[in-house]
């Protein structure tokens, strides 16, 4: 093997490995395929994984391993390191040998779906990734689908009856599988196990190492995450890129060291059980609100509106709790639900060491948390509480792939004389980190729903928060969702102005 081998990324791509040699760390997975491979059909619009215009498939062996599982991704947002090991289509991979076109393709065409067509790559991929597996989507399948490509030119109607042309095609047509492609997957898919040395010490390979000796590394478990972090405790961790990818594109940062976290086995685990739910910190978003539409439908609704489709494949929960943004939207409804954090590390002394932190502990300012050097998350437990009721709910100023103004999330049960206990009350938006609300708590704490009033819930916002306009809401308009979503919450019959 010959050291380019040794520091090659290999991804499938139209039935062959490809094998990218002597990239950056973080090449994105857009511009190889732009400037490298020629394949010009993905476009760069944004940038900023909000258009659209640069969508792929990327695929993994599916859970059963008979299939690759396909999800539409913003290449722009993806280094192309995070490649290794992994399956990629690109528009130019739907054409059959014949020269036909695959039925997305077909329905973009028919109903006139393109203009200037800058956009429709990106469609396309995104069509064909919903029609291989639904063929009679509902309007709001094919909305919820469609929500993370954008179009300039000819308005989403002829885009949306494509979408529901293609799906009804026939299902050999609208297949993306190929035993080939699923054979070489399995052949270049990254250990699952780590390696020894003679001396029984973890060896961390890198997929690239330049020669400057920056890294990007993709271990395969948390011992052999926190032994590299423990030896490069500056290093950046990478999940879902969803944040990373902008730092990249838009702050031009290049981080020395990489630790990419999305193939390390206990970080993509989830285990169930009477009393809790525990979910692996890189398990993408798109799996987590599969995970708890049936426990807390409303926190999946959240989720589904997080981003678009193709953020939510790639980005996590981990990411999403660590990055601590102040309008972070999976955080409230984990707050509210009492969720725990688990972090790891190895200390100086070559102990592993892990702790569990209430989320509520983790922020210590805006964007900072109590995470020490080399120290990650590796899961999020979340507790079944016995008749506990929950609701959430964002606000934003579009419905589908915009940032919140503010989401609330809310817990409670209602004892056996009518009143409500437990109250867990969290918002986003309103302060320099997610967090619950103990003074709006208190005005609910012991109190029959239907005695809670505006005015106690007004006085305490006032005592609460300080008021600051946004780009996003002003504070009044703030104060007020953040007022009448409690009041819907516990009177679900009530009428309010505002949210
Ligand atoms: C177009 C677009 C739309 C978005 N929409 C929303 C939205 O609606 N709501 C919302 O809340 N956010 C949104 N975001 C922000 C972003 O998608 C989320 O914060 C996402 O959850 C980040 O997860 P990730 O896996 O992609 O993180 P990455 O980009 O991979 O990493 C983010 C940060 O988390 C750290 N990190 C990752 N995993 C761990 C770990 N296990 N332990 C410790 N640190 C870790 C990384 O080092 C990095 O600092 C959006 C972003 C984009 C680009
Ligand atoms: S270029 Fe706009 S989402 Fe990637
Ligand atoms: S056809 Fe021009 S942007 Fe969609």
């Amino acid at each position: 093997m010959s050291s380019d081998d040794i520091y090659s990324v290999r991804f499938v791509l139209d039935g062959q490995v490809h094998q990218a040699r002597g990239e950056r760390r973080t090449t994105t997975v857009l511009d190889y395929l732009r400037e490298k491979m020629h394949r010009t059909g993905t476009k760069e619009g944004c940038a900023e994984g909000d258009c659209g215009a640069c969508v792929v498939l990327v695929g993994d062996v599916s859970a059963d391993g008979q299939a690759i599982a396909w999800k539409p991704v913003n290449s722009c947002m993806q280094m192309l390191p995070a490649l290794d090991g992994k399956a990629i289509k690109t528009v130019e991979s739907l054409q059959r040998p014949d020269g036909s076109l695959h039925p997305a393709q077909e329905a973009m065409a028919r109903c006139h779906g393109t203009q200037c067509g800058f956009c429709t790559p990106g469609f396309v991929m995104t069509i064909a990734a919903l029609a291989e597996h639904q063929a009679a989507p509902t309007r709001g399948q094919v909305n919820d689908a469609l929500a993370g490509n954008l179009c300039r030119c000819t308005g989403y109607k002829p885009i949306v009856e494509a979408t529901q042309q293609a799906c009804a095609a026939p299902a050999a047509q609208r297949s993306l599988q190929d035993p080939k492609e699923l054979a070489l997957l399995k052949d270049i898919a990254r250990p699952r196990k780590p390696s020894y040395n003679l001396e029984g010490e973890l060896v961390i390979q890198p997929v690239v190492r330049t020669r400057k000796g920056s890294e990007f590394v993709s271990p395969s478990t948390a011992a052999e995450l926190a032994v590299y972090l423990a030896e490069h405790p500056d290093a950046t961790l990478l999940a879902g890129s969803t944040e990373f990818g902008l730092a990249v594109n838009k702050r031009y940062e290049r981080p020395t060291y990489i630790a990419y976290v999305a193939g390390v086995a206990e970080l993509r685990a989830v285990t169930q059980t009477a009393t809790a739910l525990r979910i692996g910190a890189a398990v993408p978003l798109d799996e987590v609100q599969a995970l708890v539409t049936a426990q807390w439908p409303d926190f999946a609704e959240v989720l589904r509106r997080f981003g678009s489709p193709p953020i939510r494949a790639t980005a996590t929960l981990g990411g999403n709790i660590a990055n601590g943004s102040p309008i972070g939207d999976s955080m409230p409804c984990l707050l509210a639900l009492g969720a725990t954090l688990l972090l790891k590390r190895r200390n100086a002394r070559g102990k592993d060491e892990s702790r569990s932190v209430p989320l509520e502990a983790f922020y210590t300012g805006q964007k900072q948390n109590v995470l020490q050097p080399g120290e990650f998350i590796e899961s999020i437990e979340i507790p079944k509480a016995a008749g506990q009721s929950f609701r959430a709910h964002k606000i934003s100023k579009r419905f589908d792939q915009d940032i919140s103004a503010t989401c609330c999330a809310m817990s409670w049960r209602v004892d056996g004389s009518g009143v409500l206990r437990d109250v867990r009350l969290a918002y986003n938006g309103l302060t320099p980190f997610p967090a619950r609300a103990p003074k709006l708590e208190a005005v609910l704490e012991g109190r029959k729903p239907e005695d809670v009033t505006p005015q106690a819930l007004d006085a305490a916002i006032a005592a609460s928060f300080t008021p600051r306009d946004g780009l996003r809401a002003t504070w009044a308009y703030r104060a007020l969702v953040a007022r009448n979503l409690v009041l819907r919450f516990v009177q679900p019959e009530l009428q309010t102005e505002g949210a």
